[in-house]
């Protein structure tokens, strides 16, 4: 392996690939949908809050422990604070949140590489617009033994190249070819979608503020929303972290990449519902959305919908690409870091590891549907776990450690470079590390666990 190199070569590489890792399934799948389900504007008025106020203080934390300490998530805990060992218990927690959520995500990630071989094949635009016949495919689909394995492996192996190519050739290049490319597609559909007769409707799906729709429960979930949507609280910023050039500001690369993460989020909304409505369907929620009701939109679009759906699928498939290389690299990462093994050894480990799992939570639609834990099937009982408690715990512990434990002088000094930058928005900052974002973390954790 040539390419040993353990940071981004430039501030627009790290951004573009801290940018690949935040922009996922996350965006495009779970937000259009949870924020029409509670209450539109409403819920993107603290959505935001949320993503700016604890969000992106979240990230800037991981971001400092990991380029202060150049280390993955449990050393970086230890080494910069010796006295205070303990603490590396929450990069461990991070470490088994990246192994479940990548196990998961290849899952629905499998399921949109499948999609994106129908589309361009040709299978999907053949269904016409008989909404029966488009679920009962989707049920086929993902039930059956054989398929959802076929396409996880097939993602997983793509994965695993991008992270056997290493930190600059492989993640920082694939990030600032396939960023961009995103960005385009995604314009495209938006302007597809916001040109179409009745599109209107779906524009005031998404943004008139319904607050009667915004209860606990949808607080909560923008919250949760937020930190997954960032990438925060499984310690793969931390590694992202301690790859970022020395020179670069950690607030306005925090900045960009909150920003950007954001703005795709709601143009994936843009591109979504005003289509939806306009074709007359209702919007759903889950997978029923993206499997069920967009092939059907874009079958009634005719010859051109063929396109459009191959655009979205692709879209789909490079926004779970980027976000999935981050998980393997997380994991690789820490794991060459405490074993010294290579990043040909520990990579492939990984990744036989996490396509097994993701195999079996795929089956867990088909073939192991019976095998239940705690009432749950394996997916929903993994989903759970990886919504509900390990990323909250994990980014409690680290916004703590962060806030409390960490020298003042190693955070100033970090998001000062030294003091050659001017850190005005520190105080604001500091509150919210040490006070909101512990407390908000805490809130979320307990009406998790017992709702
Ligand atoms: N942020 C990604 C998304 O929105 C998911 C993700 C979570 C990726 C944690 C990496 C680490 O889909």
């Amino acid at each position: 392996m040539s390419d040993q190199q353990k940071s981004f070569s430039s501030s627009f590489g790290a951004i573009m690939a801290a940018v690949g890792s935040a922009v996922g399934l996350g965006n495009i799948w779970r937000f259009p949908y949870i924020c029409g389900k509670y209450g539109g504007g409403a819920f993107l008025v603290v959505y935001l809050c949320f993503v700016f106020l604890l969000g992106a203080v979240l990230m800037m934390s991981e971001f400092v422990i990991g380029r202060r300490s150049q280390h993955t998530q449990m050393k970086a805990f230890t080494s910069l604070a010796p006295n205070h060992k303990g603490w590396c218990i929450f990069g461990l927690l991070g470490v088994i949140a990246s192994f479940f959520i990548l196990s998961q995500y290849l899952v629905l990630s499998g399921w949109t590489t499948g999609y994106l071989c129908k589309a361009v094949s040709g299978s999907l635009a053949s269904l016409g617009t008989d909404a029966t016949a488009i679920s009962a495919y989707f049920t086929t689909f993902s039930t059956s033994p054989l398929q959802p394995v076929i396409f996880l492996t097939i993602f997983s192996v793509l994965v695993l190249v991008v992270i056997l190519g290493g930190v600059q050739k492989g993640i920082e290049n694939v990030s600032k070819v396939l960023m961009p490319i995103l960005v385009v597609l995604i314009l495209v559909l938006c302007v597809r979608s916001l040109t179409l007769p009745g599109a209107g409707k779906g524009v005031e799906y998404l943004f008139s503020p319904d607050f009667s729709k915004l209860s606990g429960e949808g607080v909560l979930a923008a919250l949760g929303q937020a930190l997954f949507s960032l990438s925060v609280g499984m310690g793969v910023m931390v590694v992202y972290g301690s790859y970022i050039p020395v020179s670069d500001n950690i607030f306005k690369t925090s900045m960009w990449i909150t920003a950007c993460d954001t703005l795709i989020a709601v143009l994936a909304g843009l591109s979504i519902f005003p289509a939806v409505f306009s074709c007359g369907f209702d919007p759903a929620g889950g997978p029923g959305l993206v499997f069920c009701v967009l092939p059907n939109v874009f079958n009634t679009m005719g010859t051109a919908g063929s396109i459009f759906a191959a655009i979205f699928f692709v879209l789909l498939a490079v926004a779970a690409l980027t976000s999935a290389i981050s998980l393997l690299e997380g994991l690789t990462a820490w794991f060459c870091e405490h074993t010294h093994a290579s990043r040909r050894l520990a990579a492939p480990f990984f990744f036989l590891l996490t396509t097994a799992l993701g195999i079996v939570f795929a089956l867990s639609f088909s073939t192991l549907s019976e095998v239940k834990i705690t009432g749950y099937n394996l997916f929903d009982f993994v989903d759970r776990l990886n919504s509900i408690y390990l990323p909250p715990i994990c980014a409690l512990g680290t916004v703590i450690f962060f806030g409390w434990v960490l020298p003042e002088k190693d955070v100033k000094d970090e998001l000062s470079n030294h003091g050659t930058l001017k850190i005005g928005y520190y105080p604001v900052f500091r509150f919210l590390a040490r006070y909101v974002a512990p407390l908000a973390l805490l809130v979320v954790l307990i009406s998790g666990i017992f709702a």
